[in-house]
């Protein structure tokens, strides 16, 4: 569908505009990419000091991304300045002057990066283990 130079697509659930796509996925190694849009995620060093995770903040810890986003905490506060070793992250109570992160508006939405979410309890404490150690 087309509406105003904005196209929709099957794969997203609201409009988006098409005519960057080719933009997307390029880099000085892979010069042609053009096919499907993507961009290239950081290096994971010092992963364990960056919470909250993914692009929109909307992960609080590293524990919470190896669950199923359905699982994922909807709603957290940041602010907290205590480091949790078991999560990975930042504690999330609610602490004088933090903010209220709420997973459900669009653009806030914590889906997706399901990698990982179906190890098992001992193997996801190893690679958080890991994780801490970039
Ligand atoms: C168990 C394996 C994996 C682990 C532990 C892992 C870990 C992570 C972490 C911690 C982040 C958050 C980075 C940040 O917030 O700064 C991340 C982001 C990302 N990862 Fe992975 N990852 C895994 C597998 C993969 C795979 C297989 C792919 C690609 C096929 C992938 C693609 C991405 C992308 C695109 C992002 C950025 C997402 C966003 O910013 O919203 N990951 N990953």
């Amino acid at each position: 569908m087309n509406c105003c130079g904005v196209q929709t697509h099957d794969a997203l659930p609201f409009p988006v505009n098409t005519s960057l796509w080719p933009w997307y996925g390029r880099s000085f190694d892979n010069p042609g990419a053009t096919q499907t849009p993507r961009y290239k995620a950081r290096p994971l060093n010092g992963i364990w000091a960056s919470a909250p995770y993914l692009h929109n903040g909307s992960v609080p810890t590293l524990w919470d991304l190896l669950n199923p986003a359905k699982e994922r905490r909807a709603v957290f506060y940041i602010g907290s300045h205590d480091f949790d070793p078991e999560k990975v992250g930042l504690v999330t109570n609610k602490v004088p002057g933090s903010f209220r992160f709420d997973a459900a508006p669009q653009g806030n939405w914590s889906n997706g990066h399901e990698f990982g979410t179906s190890l098992s309890p001992d193997e996801k404490t190893s690679l958080l283990e890991f994780l801490k150690t970039l």
